[in-house]
C-alpha cells in the first residue's frame, strides 16, 4: 500500500481487522520495521487521540516522529494552480509537500472541512494536493470528508465486541452547538457497508449525508424506532450536507439511558471528543455498556497496521 486516503485503500477488511487484533496482543512484535524511518505529522486542526495514537504506533514500530502544528506555526499555504500569490498565502503546496518529503519517509495529515463551500471541501484540496506533490506515502488523519483511521478503529472495535455474526448497528445523529464536519460519519457509513451488519442511520429530516456515501443504507427519522434491538449505537453529530454547515440544536436527539433501554443491551460508541449532557447523558457514557475508551485504545492498532503496511512497501 502507498497512501491511506480512504477505506477504499483497505484491500481485505477481514484480514486487516484480524491482523490488528493480533498486533494488539503484542504491539512490539515489529519493533525494528521502522528503524531509521521518520514519520511526519502535519496538523491543520486540533487532536488528542489521533496525534498520540499515531505517535505511539510509530514508536511501537521503531520509527522517529516529528510533528508540526501548521495553524499558527506553518506558513499559510496556497493550493490554487497558477495563483498570483500577492495576497495572504506565503508558500505553495507544491514546494511544501516536496520539502516535507525531504525530511520524512511517511507523512500523515489532518485537515478538516472548513464548512464554507461544500464543493471545495468535497474536492479534498489539501490532502489531494499533498498526495500529488509529496514524494512519500501520505496517511489521512481526518480530511474534509473522511476519517478512515477512525473507521478502521470502529471496525476492529465492533468485531471485538459483537456477540452475533450480524449485529444491528445504528448510526445516531446527536445535537451539538457547533458546526461539525461529516467526515467521521461518512467513513463510518462506508465502513458499515463493507461489514456484515444490519446497519441503520437515524437523524432529523434535512440532515441526510451525501447520497453517494449512504447509497442504499436505510434511514429512519424516528430515533427511538431505530434503536429497537440495536447491538451497537454509534453516536455522532454532523452539520447539514444539503444546507451546508447548518446546525440544529434539538435536545430531543440527545442520547439518554431511557433510549438505550430500547436496544438489545447495545454497546455505546463515540469517536470522542464528546460533549457530555449535550450529545450524551453521563448515565450512558459512564455505563458498563459504554466502550468509548476501548474504542480510543484501538486507534493505536488501526494506525499501527496502516503504518506497518506502508513500511513493508517502502
Ligand atoms: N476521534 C478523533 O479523531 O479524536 P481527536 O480529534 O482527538 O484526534
Amino acid at each position: 500500500m502507498n497512501n491511506y486516503f480512504s477505506i477504499n485503500d483497505i484491500d481485505s477488511l477481514g484480514n486487516w481487522v484480524n491482523e490488528a487484533i493480533e498486533m494488539k496482543k503484542n504491539p512490539l512484535s515489529n519493533k525494528t520495521l521502522g528503524t531509521d524511518k521518520t514519520l511526519g505529522l502535519l496538523f491543520f486542526n486540533p487532536s488528542l487521540r489521533t496525534r498520540l495514537s499515531t505517535q505511539k504506533a510509530a514508536l511501537n514500530l521503531g520509527m522517529n516522529v516529528i510533528v508540526m502544528n501548521f495553524t499558527g506555526e506553518g506558513w499559510s499555504l496556497e493550493y490554487g494552480d497558477g495563483t498570483i500569490m500577492d495576497q495572504g498565502t506565503s508558500e505553495h503546496v507544491k514546494e511544501a509537500a516536496q520539502v516535507v518529503s525531504q525530511y520524512c519517509d511517511v507523512l500523515a495529515i489532518r485537515a478538516f472541512a472548513k464548512l464554507e463551500n461544500r464543493e471545495d471541501d468535497y474536492n479534498e484540496n489539501v490532502l489531494k494536493n499533498f498526495i500529488q506533490y509529496a514524494t512519500i506515502p501520505v496517511i489521512n488523519m481526518e480530511s474534509a470528508t473522511g476519517h478512515p483511521l477512525q473507521a478502521l478503529t470502529d471496525a476492529i472495535t465492533i468485531t471485538e465486541h459483537k456477540i452475533i455474526d450480524k449485529p444491528k448497528v445504528v448510526l445516531s445523529w446527536a445535537p451539538h452547538p457547533k458546526a461539525l464536519p461529516q467526515a467521521v460519519a461518512n467513513s463510518f457509513v462506508e465502513m458499515m457497508q463493507c461489514m456484515d451488519a444490519d446497519f441503520v442511520i437515524t437523524h432529523p429530516m434535512g440532515f441526510e449525508l451525501a447520497s453517494q456515501i449512504t447509497k442504499k443504507v436505510p434511514i429512519d427519522y424516528n430515533q427511538e424506532n431505530a434503536y429497537k434491538d440495536a447491538d451497537f449505537v454509534y453516536v455522532k453529530n454532523w452539520s447539514s450536507y444539503n444546507d451546508y454547515g447548518k446546525i440544529l440544536e434539538d435536545n430531543s436527539w440527545r442520547i439518554t439511558a431511557q433510549k438505550m433501554q430500547l436496544t438489545n443491551n447495545a454497546k455505546f460508541m463515540h469517536c470522542l471528543p464528546v460533549r457530555r449532557n449535550v450529545v450524551v447523558d453521563d448515565a450512558v457514557i459512564d455505563s458498563k455498556n459504554s466502550i468509548v475508551i476501548k474504542q480510543a485504545n484501538n486507534r493505536t492498532y488501526a494506525v499501527q497496521l496502516v503504518l506497518k503496511k506502508i513500511l513493508e512497501n517502502i
